[in-house]
């Protein structure tokens, strides 16, 4: 076996999916030639400039996509009617001749690095975010139906806040009448002549994601009586309609796709499957030159924003991609958490023919060219938080949580220093490995100095409760070890320690101090706090615990310590489903992130869990979007959540609490976890500061920010430090 072949296979990584010879293939849509078979899905980003037009920070955003190597790029929501039609304050816009240099310059900077790009031609119909904001006429093919929505029974009073402008006039939806059409149908003609003028390759129709065309082709959506309305063939004549005068507008050999929802998940009389293969049909004789495959939802059902075109559940557009492509003979395009490698057998077995990424790219704009080099190992993987779209939700830029440059591609680039000095990082967590990474990459020389035995700090026990962190675990220890950084195992910094190493500048990341909450009875001993349950699962060294577990726990975690599985998140997961020390019935004080995971981890392991917080808002930490299907999945698995809850106090194998009525109630436990009270701790970076070291502090130590906080705070730092 090669040295290559086996440090893959100590990572786990199957030697047979290095080799992407299909992903890496040469693939044509019409008369657009694409260097491989991967694509940027369309994201609208909120990166535009305030009148629409496109200027450095999408161009720089898009030219670094390009720069990785991705075939393809798809420009996100282009609005035709733009400023009508918008669904974000910063989108793009391609509904006057001005906005045609700024895409003209983001184009010639793409194709610099041999990518193509398409506009995602766009009107968000219902959904234009920005028609209800600023009192427009909302366009709508009938008045819709009135849901009931749970969404905000997960939202923070900021993010309603951001949603709600009480100043707002309020939304005016107006039907769309014949001339209207006749309007929208000349808007898309005119914007796909506009593109093709400012150079742009391609053209997509965005008739998904329950925007203006879908709402025309879903049933659910279009009440109408006239020719727009009714069968299927009526609720397609807007885009067919549309589809005919693009086409005249660029000419026959202009490359012309449609993105299509395959389904309407949740929406009883929505789209369906056989519905998509339909109009993929009708419309392939209309002359377009591929299928974008997507999805929608019921968009009042929270879980469902992470069920449909952006969906956690893996590859779950690829059975219906699949459908569709049997029934047509022109090109499919997928997104939906497919991995490189199995989209690469997914093409070779004829399932759909590109890979389309969205948060893929987000988190790692290099992934293409890793895949061509064969060394996906590399490949800097999302961990599927929703921090972008959630973003995008609260009117905000997109932002990655694993990748900071991502947005902010000039500002954070990582430059070569001039003066490369010895800079010690204290602490291994995700913002001391980040840091240390970042700076060493910079050409400094670093010291990263952990007290425990491994590399990981709370990413590792965050890894436990939510698969996806691993992976990033895995991949910042990899980093690390290929790096030049110099790391010290079982060693405490000490002034001393770091006087003698020679180092010029410090940074502390230690990490957050999590100390017991004041709360009658927490001294019991079958109330763990954060720190003993994390020390539990992780097989350290707790005083605490020796009280309050028995030997035969105390025996089986050093055993599990001793043969390694406690170092890998994985084997955790796997060990705790046959064997966890914890009582049938646990509560959990504390609704935010770390509770709500643990309270899933444990109700999958057929624990009667509760949750309980004096606040009322739960899940702060939880990006919106995942928050939304993490708290119906608690719903699911019969976790019960107590908000407003005052006067929390252990008794015996009870917690009581006083309700939002004011009433006494209590509930039954064999165990309690404390998730909370984990706060700063710049303890040592005092110390260091009076001993007269440069120090810098980033991570929790600073105020528990997680994962996004702690690689931000890192990447600036390393920015900064020159
Ligand atoms: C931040 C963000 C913005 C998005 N905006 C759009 C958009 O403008 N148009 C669109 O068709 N899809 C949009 N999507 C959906 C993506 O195109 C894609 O379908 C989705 O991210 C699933 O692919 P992935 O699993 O590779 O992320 C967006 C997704 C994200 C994460
Ligand atoms: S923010 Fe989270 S979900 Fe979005 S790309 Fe980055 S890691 Fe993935």
């Amino acid at each position: 076996m090669s040295a290559r072949a086996h440090q893959c296979r100590q990572q786990g990584i199957n030697v047979l999916t290095k080799n992407f010879q299909h992903l890496t293939k040469p693939g044509r849509i019409g008369s657009l030639q694409i260097k491989n078979r991967m694509i940027v899905s369309a994201m609208g980003v909120n990166l535009a400039e305030a009148d629409g037009s496109c200027g450095e920070r999408i161009i720089a955003y898009h030219e670094r996509q390009a720069r990785g190597g991705v075939g393809l790029i798809v420009l996100g929501v282009t609005g035709v009617a733009w400023p009508a039609g918008a669904n974000q304050p910063r989108q793009i816009a391609i509904s006057e001749d001005h906005h045609i240099p700024g895409l003209q310059a983001l184009v010639d900077a793409v194709h610099r690095h041999g990518a193509k790009v398409s506009a995602q031609l766009h009107h968000g119909g219902l959904v234009a975010a920005e028609d209800a904001r600023t009192g427009r006429p909302i366009w709508v093919p009938s008045y819709p139906a009135q849901g009931r929505s749970d969404l905000g029974e997960s939202m923070l009073m900021e993010e309603i806040a951001a949603f709600h402008d009480p100043d707002a006039p309020p939304p005016q939806l107006h039907v769309m009448a014949q001339e209207d059409i006749n309007t929208l149908v000349a808007q898309f003609a005119a914007a796909a002549a506009r593109a093709q003028k400012a150079g742009i390759d391609a053209v997509e129709i965005h008739a998904g994601h329950g925007y203006l065309i879908s709402e025309f082709l879903s049933p659910a959506m279009n009440q109408r009586d006239d020719n727009y309305g009714g069968s299927l063939e009526n609720r397609a004549r807007l885009l067919m309609e549309i589809i005919a005068a693009v086409r005249a507008a660029v000419g026959r050999d202009f490359p012309l796709w449609v993105k299509l929802d395959s389904q309407e998940f949740g929406r009883q009389e929505g789209i369906t499957l056989a519905d998509a293969k339909a109009v993929a049909r009708m419309v392939e004789a209309a002359g377009v030159d591929a299928i974008a495959v997507t999805a929608y939802h019921d968009s009042d059902r929270g879980v469902l924003h992470s069920g449909s075109h952006t969906p956690q559940p893996e590859e779950h557009l690829v059975a219906n991609a699949t459908a569709i492509k049997r029934c047509l003979s022109i090109p499919v395009i997928v997104p939906g958490r497919i991995e490189p490698a199995s989209a690469d057998r997914h093409i070779g077995q004829g399932h759909f023919d590109f890979l389309s990424m969205g948060r893929k790219i987000l988190a790692d704009p290099d992934l293409p060219n890793k895949v061509v080099a064969g060394t996906p190992e590399q490949i800097r993987p999302c961990i599927y938080c929703y921090c972008c779209i959630s973003q995008i939700y609260v009117l905000k830029s997109v932002k990655c949580a694993v990748n900071p440059e991502t947005a902010r591609e000039k500002e954070l680039e990582l430059i070569a220093t001039d003066k490369p000095r010895h800079i010690a990082v204290v602490g291994g967590g995700p913002a001391g490995m980040e840091v240390a990474r970042r700076l060493s990459l910079r050409g400094h020389r670093v010291t990263l100095i952990e007290a425990s035995n491994r590399l990981g700090g709370t990413l590792q026990f965050a890894s436990i409760p939510y698969q996806p962190n691993q992976r990033l675990l895995k991949w910042l220890r990899l980093q690390i070890e290929q790096s030049t950084v110099n790391v010290l195992l079982n060693t405490t910094a000490t002034a001393q320690q770091l006087k003698t190493l020679g180092v010029s500048e410090v940074i502390v990341a230690t990490g957050a101090k999590r100390i017991m909450p004041d709360i009658p009875g927490a001294d019991r001993d079958f109330v763990f706090s954060g720190d003993e349950m994390r020390a539990l699962v992780m097989a350290e060294n707790d005083p605490g615990l020796v009280r309050k577990t028995s030997a035969l726990t105390r025996l089986m975690v050093s055993i599990a310590a001793k043969t390694g599985v406690t170092s890998q998140p994985a084997l955790v997961r796997l060990a705790s489903r046959v064997w966890l020390p914890l009582g049938k019935h646990i509560t959990i004080i504390g609704a935010e992130l770390v509770g709500l995971e643990l309270a899933e981890f444990l109700a999958e392991r057929s624990r009667k869990v509760t949750v309980i917080d004096s606040s009322s808002e739960v899940g702060k930490g939880l990006f919106l979007v995942r928050r939304m299907r993490l708290l119906d999945e608690l719903k699911h698995l019969d976790v019960t959540l107590i908000k407003n809850a005052n006067d929390i106090a252990i008794e015996d194998k009870k917690v009581a609490y006083t309700n939002y009525r004011g009433q006494q109630r209590s509930i039954d436990t064999n165990h309690v976890i404390v998730a909370q009270g984990a706060t700063g701790n710049t303890e040592l970076a005092e110390q260091l500061r009076g001993a007269g070291f440069s120090t810098h502090t980033i991570g929790d130590c600073e105020g528990v920010g997680y994962i996004e906080g702690a690689i931000e705070a890192a990447a600036q730092l390393a920015m900064e430090l020159d």
